[in-house]
């Protein structure tokens, strides 16, 4: 048996014990995100390239196995089998041949405790896969989950609430996700920074937006010039409406005061602060470790804010009664918009998720709403693709406050969407992750 594909690399039956232990962590309810910070640095990369890729077929993975094991070995061995048909299913996306999975996912079985016992049938099933791979992927085909590999309800949810742009969505959710900078044109222009790159003998990108440049190619940040001097920053081209839609027709002649309701990391914080240097910007969070991070942002950025741990729906226990001309409220909401970016979300999140998210989105609106000065603007905003966390709370919310205007918004940006475009209120722009934006002016009671 050979040590695995990867020559110079860690051994691929190493790679997939760790894959399968983060899938058998999502099973179970866990983030991805955590699972692989856990993983030895040695093996990381290779792990998370795996897990992405098993995330992404893990309904049809789970609807094989089903397939050829109808009662389902002990949670660790059925990992390891997920994992591999995830990642060898599909002959022109595996990343090495079918004979060269089996076998180390064989190994990885048989070189562990919790998994030893089942290596003979892993090995079975697996071999009977690749004998069988065009009939049982037609079988499997029969089931949603396999088809657009997203759990059922999610599937039928997002047809019932997007029935145009459904099936490009989930097809989009696919994909990985483009790697998108915001380039700081208080330093230079997008076509200057262009420049730069390919100064340095790299792609100079496509812009997208005002101030985007999408990479047809990820890289490590350090080697984007002036990446640590805060000439640019990454950022997804929907994220980036954020801050100019906040700030478009606010007083240009005064410093804004600014409050930034759910801040961490503080992506959003800093390019208000690009836009609006001079703005009196307090950046709320929640969770004080991911506080932490809005500084080092702000650092970078060579900006600077009043960042506070704090729960934004208790303003009595940080306001000084000070009204704020804007607010953005990015509130906390189930990500089902970033799926491309966060593969193991649409297996962690409950059908009750987005309805529980709601109450909380309402409460943060109702809460700060008060905090705003008339004439001023709450931007509210959610990396979320369901209705339940976007219209519907803007809608109740307008229902319950006159002097709430909605202005101009994109509504639910729904990524990559190819299909037909519906009227204004869903926008389907391209290459950017799911957005819900609500501008909210304060104006007279409306009648
Ligand atoms: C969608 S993220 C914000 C992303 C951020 N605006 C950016 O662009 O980098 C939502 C954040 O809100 C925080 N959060 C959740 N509930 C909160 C609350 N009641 N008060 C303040 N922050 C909260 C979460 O911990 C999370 O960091």
């Amino acid at each position: 048996m050979s040590e695995g594909a990867g020559v110079q690399g860690p051994p691929l039956w190493r790679l997939l014990q760790h894959t399968a232990a983060a899938v058998q962590a999502v099973l179970a309810g866990k983030s991805l995100t955590a699972q692989l910070e856990a993983v030895p640095a040695a093996l990381r990369p290779g792990t998370q390239a795996l897990s992405f890729q098993a995330m992404r077929q893990l309904g049809r993975a789970r609807a094989l196995c089903t397939l050829l094991a109808p009662k389902a070995p002990p949670p660790a061995a059925h990992a390891l089998l997920c994992s591999a048909l995830a990642l060898c299913w599909d002959e022109a996306q595996a990343p090495y041949p079918g004979h060269t999975l089996v076998n180390q996912a064989v190994e990885a079985a048989r070189r562990q405790r919790s998994t030893q016992a089942q290596a003979g049938f892993i090995n079975a099933c697996l071999r009977r896969f690749l004998r069988e791979r065009a009939a049982l992927v037609a079988r499997s085909e029969a089931d949603p989950q396999a088809r657009w590999n997203h759990p059922l309800w999610w599937v039928e949810r997002l047809r019932r609430e997007h029935p145009a742009l459904a099936e490009a969505w989930l097809v989009a959710a696919q994909q990985p996700a483009p790697m998108t900078l915001r380039v700081n044109t208080a330093r230079g222009s997008v076509a200057q920074y262009q420049a730069r790159l390919q100064a340095q003998g790299m792609p100079a990108g496509q812009p997208v937006g005002a101030q985007g440049l999408q990479l047809a190619q990820a890289v490590p940040v350090h080697q984007l010039p002036g990446f640590e001097g805060g000439d640019v920053s990454v950022q997804d081209a929907a994220a980036q409406l954020a801050a100019p839609l906040l700030l478009q027709g606010l007083p240009a002649d005064r410093p804004l005061r600014i409050l930034d309701a759910c801040a961490a990391p503080g992506g959003k914080t800093g390019h208000l602060l690009e836009l609006r240097p001079e703005a009196r910007v307090l950046a709320l969070e929640i969770d004080a470790g991911r506080a932490e991070r809005i500084h080092d942002n702000l650092r970078r950025l060579a900006v600077q804010a009043e960042v506070r741990a704090a729960d934004a729906s208790a303003p009595d226990t940080w306001w000084d009664g000070e009204p704020f001309d804007a607010i953005l409220l990015d509130a906390p909401c189930t990500a089902s918009g970033i799926v491309r970016r966060h593969p193991d979300v649409r297996w962690l999140r409950r059908e009750g998720d987005s309805a529980q998210l709601a109450r909380t989105q309402a409460l943060l609106l109702d809460r700060l709403w008060p905090l705003l000065r008339p004439g001023g603007h709450l931007l509210y905003c959610t990396c979320s693709v369901f209705r339940a966390e976007g219209d519907a709370v803007v809608q109740a919310f307008l229902g319950r406050n006159t002097q709430a205007h909605l202005r101009p918004s994109p509504g639910h940006l729904i990524a990559q969407a190819l299909g037909p475009v519906p009227a204004v209120g869903d926008n389907a722009l391209g290459e950017h992750d799911s957005f819900y934006y609500a501008l909210l002016h304060k104006g007279p009671p409306r009648v």
